[in-house]
């Protein structure tokens, strides 16, 4: 080598080491996914890899505090620790029983030397994705700490072209809006999960994990490249999240898939959340159930008191005798409760949780309910109004442990940003459902009612952050349109790809309290209300097994059901807890296939469901045991099926078959599928 080269050699060399900051990087266990930390001018980014392909561009990290100064600049980093961890554990219900967590860990500090402060970045790296929350040890000069902002962001490589399907941020009814489509780059504001589909088939979700003592999070660009920033949700005054050294954050998760149904095969939100805080959960039952609610949101009858009053001893009662005739293991009663005359949604000061109306009678409806083996199931509509809640939440949780009741549902109707506070001088504030507050609120419902073996259901909740692990009694939640939607006073109600567009966004949060199962698809008992669910009678029938829950509702009228015995049966037959869950195949708002095993049994069930147009399915049937036989009990839509015209055009029929074999279906559009796959002996 002459010497001018050996110079250039050296020079070549030299200008990078000195310019290229210290990088961190950790993998997931099977080396595909890789985060990449770094610092740049004081700032902090991490990067996110898939095999060859950068997901996630350089995107900053760091929280800023009122009084205390910036984590989010002025930043070095430092290693702080390294884990690996791979461990097995057991849901009590769920999706699946047996659950993996492997993954790769690394904590990070973001450090700022003067004054001197620290803030630490934990990265999870899972086979599925990742998670990364901040922590902050106790340190000194660091008591009170109040955030301001959470600048972490999700720069999505690509975004420009990439499809993102989500609801946008904070609209005026919470989560119970339609999606929208729209590039990566055009999203203004989304709640999440917010799912993408990048142009070479990668699959992409954020979300939260383990939101507690902290203030929920969407997205919004900041900026104009296209790029999200995480919001957290303030308080009324502006704070973001109060808290005290030490604390740590809720994960930012991000769920990566070669597949859209990759996406739905992960389990990452709760891996990401704390173990069972509860111990013994046997009390909580999952099953299906019905009751006294679709009357009323048909405005059949009403939830206050009248002649059309719903909840009256005599056809709680009769609902009952139904449920015990069918199996059905409760029935939910609303309306039985003083409170709901006038204009319930705007009053909640007055609900009364324990008082009932006269012709309601608790105690002979429970009485009822012991003697055919069929629970009470409890209700709690607040209006938003958590202080009038929370004063009688002990005396109403009582009453119902009085009485056998072994779940409770609550609500929380309020338009957004209207959970009532009152602030330390009796002023009245409002906050949102997703701030720190509201995020305190429900887990205090949900731990006062653990306290008597009482499981909750919530609707109008904060978004589920997998937090059923650590409090197994919070079984199941709304928090998307569900069937309320349509209703016959609702109609037009859901769209016909909305089912299928649940699938991939709100149900990768956790189970939905959907109440599937609506036969009176036409109202046809209502010829002054023209209109219909968009929805074949099959579509209805799979949803209890394409949208997970472990308790579903049987929510139509008993003369409903009994138009249509034969289809009926799935509804009889279906669990609603599982051993196992796979989805097979499925495209983002088009359609997927589920199949899941029953726990404690040998049987299996299919359930597809298909967006706006109708679609060939073909479903090889090689995760059945090998060897064995079953007999296929096949719910199709008939060849002239479709949502508008033609829902209760259908086929059941019975085929033998082994995992050698395929079934074959067309899906109408809004259509489905629904198969029980029934081990012979
Ligand atoms: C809205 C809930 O989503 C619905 O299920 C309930 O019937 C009403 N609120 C009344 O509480
Ligand atoms: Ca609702």
């Amino acid at each position: 080598m002459t010497s001018a080269l050996r110079l250039l050699c050296c020079i070549a060399l030299a200008v990078p080491l000195a310019a290229v900051a210290e990088r961190f990087s950790v993998e997931s266990p099977d080396g595909r996914i890789r985060v990449e930390a770094s610092e740049k001018n004081g700032l902090a980014y991490y990067e996110v890899y898939f095999g060859d392909t950068q997901v996630i561009d350089a995107s900053r990290l760091g929280l800023e505090f009122h009084k205390l100064p910036n984590l989010s600049q002025g930043l070095r980093l430092q290693e702080v620790s390294r884990a690996s961890v791979d461990k097995e554990w057991e849901q009590p219900w769920g999706e699946r029983r047996f659950m993996r967590e492997h993954y790769n860990q690394l904590v990070l500090a973001l450090v700022r030397d003067e004054p001197k402060l620290r803030l630490e970045v934990e990265f999870r790296v899972f086979d599925d994705g990742i998670g990364f929350r901040y922590r902050m040890p106790a340190q000194r000069g660091v008591d009170k700490a109040q955030v301001v902002a959470d600048w972490s962001e999700f720069r999505l490589a690509d975004r420009h072209s990439t499809d993102a399907l989500y609801i946008a941020a904070e609209l005026w009814n919470r989560y119970e809006h339609l999606y929208e489509w729209s590039k990566a780059s055009e999203v203004h504001t989304a709640a999440t999960p917010i799912s993408f589909r990048r142009k070479d088939g990668i699959h992409l979700s954020i979300h939260e994990a383990a939101l507690v003592d902290w203030a929920g999070f969407t997205l919004a660009q900041r900026g104009n490249d296209g790029a999200l920033r995480v919001m957290l949700t303030p308080w009324s005054y502006g704070i973001a999240v109060e808290t005290q050294a030490p604390f740590k954050s809720s994960w930012r998760t991000l769920q990566i898939a070669d597949s859209a149904v990759g996406l739905l095969n992960s389990d990452l939100i709760l891996n990401l959340n704390e173990p069972n805080k509860l111990g013994d959960v046997s009390w909580v039952r999952p099953g299906k159930y019905t009751g006294i609610w679709w009357d009323m949101h048909r405005h059949d009858y009403t939830w206050g008191s009248g002649d059309k009053h719903g909840a009256t001893t005599e056809r709680v009662k009769a609902r009952m005798d139904w449920a015990a005739e069918h199996g059905f293991a409760g029935v939910l009663v609303e309306g039985w409760n003083q409170g709901w005359d006038g204009d319930w949604f705007q009053n909640g000061a007055i609900f009364s949780f324990t008082e009932s109306y006269p012709d309601f009678d608790l105690a002979e409806v429970a009485a009822h309910g012991a003697k055919l083996g069929v629970k009470l199931i409890g209700h709690h509509e607040t209006s938003g109004d958590v202080e009038n809640y929370k004063r009688q939440m002990a005396d109403a949780f009582d009453l119902y442990e009085r009485y056998g009741v072994e779940q409770v549902k609550t609500g929380y109707v309020a338009w957004a940003q209207e959970l009532v506070r009152y602030d330390a001088s009796g002023e009245k504030r409002f906050e949102w459902h997703d701030g720190q507050y509201g995020v305190g609120e429900y887990l205090r419902s949900v731990r006062e009612a653990a306290k008597r073996k009482i499981a909750i259901n919530t609707h109008e909740p904060v978004k589920d952050t997998g937090l059923r692990r650590t409090y197994p009694n919070w079984l199941t939640r709304e928090g998307a349109r569900g069937q309320e939607f349509n209703s016959p006073p609702s109609n037009p109600g859901n769209p016909p790809e909305h089912n299928a567009q649940l699938v991939y966004t709100r149900m990768l949060s956790g189970p939905m309290d959907f109440t599937p199962g609506i036969f009176d698809l036409e109202y046809r008992d209502l010829p002054d209300k023209p209109g219909k669910v968009a929805s074949t009678l099959m579509h209805q029938l799979a949803l209890y097994v394409a949208l997970y829950s472990p308790v579903q509702m049987v929510p139509d009228y008993p003369e409903h059901y009994a138009l249509y015995p034969d289809a009926f049966q799935f509804i009889l037959d279906v669990p609603t807890d599982w051993q196992q869950s796979i989805a097979l195949a499925g495209e983002m708002g088009d359609y997927v296939v589920w199949a899941r095993k029953e726990r404690g049994g040998d049987d299996w069930y299919l359930g597809a469901i298909s967006g706006k147009e109708a679609r060939e399915i073909e479903i090889p049937l090689d995760f059945l045991d090998k060897g064995a036989d079953y007999t296929a009990q096949i719910y199709r839509d008939g060849q002239e099926a479709h949502w508008r015209d033609a829902p209760f055009d259908y086929v059941i029929e019975e085929r033998q078959v082994t995992a050698q074999d395929q079934l074959e279906a067309r899906l109408a559009p809004a259509g489905g599928l629904a198969v029980r796959l029934a081990k012979r002996p």
